[in-house]
């Protein structure tokens, strides 16, 4: 899907929570589609190890996404390194699975906060390198949690702040189409990472019997499509929601 870019369409992308998961699949699919990759991450040492599977065209970040001055040294850092940032993918994300009736406050307020206000903190940093060039890429993931809420995905508060991410792209998507900057959600259904893999592998192999094509999707697979939302070949995908689910959720 993705094509290899030429150093004219090179860019610089910024990946949040690319130390491990889906977000260093992301990382390295840009990379390897010819782009400069910040590996940015809360845990400092799996954000450089990230990037130092790639070698001299990545760099390992340490970013709290809560925290407006911790995004601001980490995007100066990319900057420092590569110059203006043109593809930012928001991946980092937490959530702590818990009942709806035990959901504390200090819980729910800190899944948004990673989740929701980390994309809001981030594109208020690094949308001006865009608008200045004419040119940019966002790409927020969401959930099918998002989409079809449900006690078996990780808690209230992830299903809402991942519902609350697809509105905010559209947002953006409206307030920064005329600059030439799209923004994309991307919805995955049930991918097999670290963080997945540590489930019983018989709830495991459950699940993969209920999706449509009998699998768990890759991380690969992700990286795929979100380079492909990246190129110049997706000028014409903005404020969309893109579906990866193995036909587990059809609409
Ligand atoms: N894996 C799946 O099956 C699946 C399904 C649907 C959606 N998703 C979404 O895809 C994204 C990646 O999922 P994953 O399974 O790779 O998750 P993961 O938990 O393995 O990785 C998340 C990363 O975010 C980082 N992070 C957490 N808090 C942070 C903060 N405050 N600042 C910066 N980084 C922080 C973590 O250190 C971690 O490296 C998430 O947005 C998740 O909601 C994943």
């Amino acid at each position: 899907m993705a094509e290899l870019v030429d150093s004219e369409h090179s860019r610089v992308a910024f990946v949040t929570g690319a130390g491990q998961g889906l977000g260093k699949a992301i990382g390295l699919a840009l990379a390897q589609a010819g782009h400069s990759v910040v590996f940015a991450d809360i845990d400092a040492d799996r954000a450089e190890a990230a990037a130092g599977d790639v070698g001299p065209a990545a760099l390992g970040v340490s970013v709290d996404v809560r925290d407006r001055a911790s995004v601001e040294a980490a995007a100066e850092r990319a900057r420092n390194r590569f110059g203006p940032i043109g593809i930012l993918v928001n991946n980092a994300a937490r959530t702590v699975a818990q009942p709806f009736a035990q959901l504390t406050e200090t819980e729910w307020d800190d899944v948004f906060a990673v989740n929701l206000r980390g994309i809001l903190l981030t594109t208020q940093t690094m949308v001006p390198d865009m608008v200045d060039a004419g040119w940019g890429r966002i790409i927020n993931l969401s959930s099918l949690a998002g989409q079809r809420g449900g006690p078996q995905v990780q808690g209230a508060h992830y299903a809402s702040s991942k519902a609350a991410i697809i509105g905010l792209s559209r947002y953006i998507a409206h307030e920064y189409a005329s600059y030439g900057i799209t923004a994309n959600v991307i919805a995955p259904g049930p991918i097999l990472t670290e963080a997945t893999a540590l489930a019983p592998k018989d709830k495991l192999d459950l699940l993969a019997s209920q999706i449509p094509v009998g699998r768990f999707g890759a991380a690969r697979d992700v990286g795929a499509l979100a380079c492909h939302l990246a190129s110049t070949a997706g000028a014409f995908i903005t404020g969309a929601t893109m579906d990866i689910n193995g036909g587990l959720q059809m609409r």
